[in-house]
């Protein structure tokens, strides 16, 4: 298993718009078996903002709202089936069972999924997990794979 990591600092939303650009680019041409990315950090980290950006640059235009009450937001696009995840509410991790949380990592579908900590082992796990750290105004956002797919998402990203 291949693991990589690095590091962006973001001062601004349009930083974050860029660089969940060019990661969904990547990611468009990397769903054959399906993508997860887990997006860790506090509250108020940034983690919907950089969905909400990533969700657009694949062809959708209206809002992209946060999925903390529904636990997920499906968006058919074009090319591209994405879920949006939000964990923070779950109660219980058995609730991604009655989900049939399975069906949802499939072939051409990419998971976004905030708090993936509270999901449990039933979640699968990332190909790409971003870390985002606030302190002060300045952004901290720590990418981190694992497997070749992940390491596919790294290449070329241009910020
Ligand atoms: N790169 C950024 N630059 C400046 N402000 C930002 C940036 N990213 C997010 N924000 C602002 O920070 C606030 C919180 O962002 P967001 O809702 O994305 O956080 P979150 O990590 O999803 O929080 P939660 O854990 O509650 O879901 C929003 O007001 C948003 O506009
Ligand atoms: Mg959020």
């Amino acid at each position: 298993m291949t693991f990589s990591s690095t590091e962006f600092n973001v001062v601004n939303e349009q930083q974050t718009r860029v660089l969940a650009k060019s990661l969904a680019e990547n990611a468009e041409r990397l769903i054959d078996n399906g993508l997860i990315i887990h997006l860790e950090g506090d509250l108020g980290a940034g983690k919907t903002t950089f969905s909400r950006y990533f969700i657009q640059a694949l062809g959708h235009n209206g809002a992209v709202k946060s999925p903390t009450y529904t636990l997920v937001e499906p968006y058919a696009l074009n090319k591209v089936n994405i879920y949006h995840f939000d964990l923070y509410r779950l109660a219980d991790p058995e609730e991604l069972e009655f989900m049939g949380i399975r069906d949802y990592f499939g072939k051409g579908n990419i998971c976004l999924v905030e708090w993936p900590q509270r999901g449990g082992p039933l979640l699968a796990s990332a190909d790409l997990t971003i870390s985002i750290k606030l302190t002060g105004d300045s952004r901290c956002f720590a990418l981190s794979t694992s497997g070749q797919t992940g390491e596919r998402l790294l290449e070329h990203l241009v910020t």
